[in-house]
């Protein structure tokens, strides 16, 4: 069962920890509050840089230079690692974008209302109007730089992708999923997350690109994971009845398949309305 935990902070320590639960605020500080060295593993998508208009104050996303996204993300990702066993797991799903060319803002687009733009970020320095900006490396190399273990990086290819209009360039077909430790030594259940071989009947390690089709959730207006990608990340990094936490938990993939499976789950979101289309994914399994 999952439940909405509303702040302030007392009701907070009040908690069960060891229940699945959603926790209603800003992940920056709600992450501080939760306890140390406690999760198996974390599974997050936090919002792209420069890509939807969540229309909240001070948004993650939102920052004007990208210098300052990336210090945000390693900042609460920091958090992330004091929260992780000593033998945990961090998967960050992370896709890139291309410079705007200096416009300021996207126009209303009716199907999609979170990507009418107030704002838009500029052409970072040293890049041009048109560059692919390279985001999940750059995310990746100051995780990194900050202490994490980089151990894998895992290509997302979406067959049913976005068409673009763009004729001097391959249409993005793919995002990243960072595999990061906080130790050398890691739990990795490497049989649940062998993947069918070529010879019938036969399995082989997991490969490290995923070919998983993208699942349009109607009333969310953001990018969901599709249950498929994530299915693997948590037979291999967690156990029955272990804890995993998604501190951008949208409207909730991470717990339906944690439920699925077995496995407890915390996640964190700022947004009444996605917090109520996960309790109603979530309502329907178990
Ligand atoms: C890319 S979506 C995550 C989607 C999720 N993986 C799913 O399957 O639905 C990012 C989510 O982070 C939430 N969010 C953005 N900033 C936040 C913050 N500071 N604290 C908590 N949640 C935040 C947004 O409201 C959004 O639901």
């Amino acid at each position: 069962m999952s439940k909405v935990l509303e702040l302030p902070e007392v009701e907070i320590r009040e908690r069960n920890w060891s229940d699945s639960l959603i926790l209603q605020g800003d992940t920056r500080s709600i992450i501080n509050e939760l306890p140390n060295d406690f999760y198996s593993s974390c599974i997050t998508s936090p919002p792209y840089w420069g890509k939807r208009d969540y229309g909240y104050d001070e948004q993650i996303g939102a920052e004007e230079n990208l210098s300052e996204y990336i210090e945000h993300l390693v900042n609460i990702f920091r958090g992330v690692r004091e929260k992780l066993k000593e033998d945990g797991t961090f998967w960050l799903n992370i896709g890139d974008s291309y410079t705007s060319g200096n416009r300021t803002w996207r126009a209303e687009d009716k199907k999609n209302p979170a990507r009418e733009m107030s704002y838009r970020p500029r052409t970072p320095q040293g890049l041009k109007p048109k560059d692919l900006i390279g985001i999940p490396w750059r995310l990746a190399f100051a995780l990194q730089a900050d202490g994490w273990y980089l151990r894998s990086d895992i290509i997302w290819y979406k067959p049913n992708c976005q068409p673009e209009s763009v004729k001097d360039r391959p249409t993005q077909s793919h995002e990243y999923i960072f595999l990061f430790s906080k130790s050398e030594d890691y739990y990795y259940d490497y049989e649940n997350a062998k993947e069918p071989a070529a010879e019938k009947g036969k399995t082989r390690n997991k490969r490290s690109v995923w070919q998983v089709n993208t699942e349009p959730l109607p009333e969310a207006h953001f990018a969901t994971f599709p249950e498929e990608l994530i299915k693997p990340i948590i037979m291999a990094s967690s156990k029955e009845n272990d804890l995993v936490l998604d501190p951008f938990f949208g409207s909730g993939t991470v717990g339906v398949v944690c439920n699925k499976l077995n496995r407890k789950f915390h996640g964190i979101e700022l947004k009444q309305d996605y917090i109520d289309i996960a309790e109603r994914r979530l309502k329907n399994v178990r």
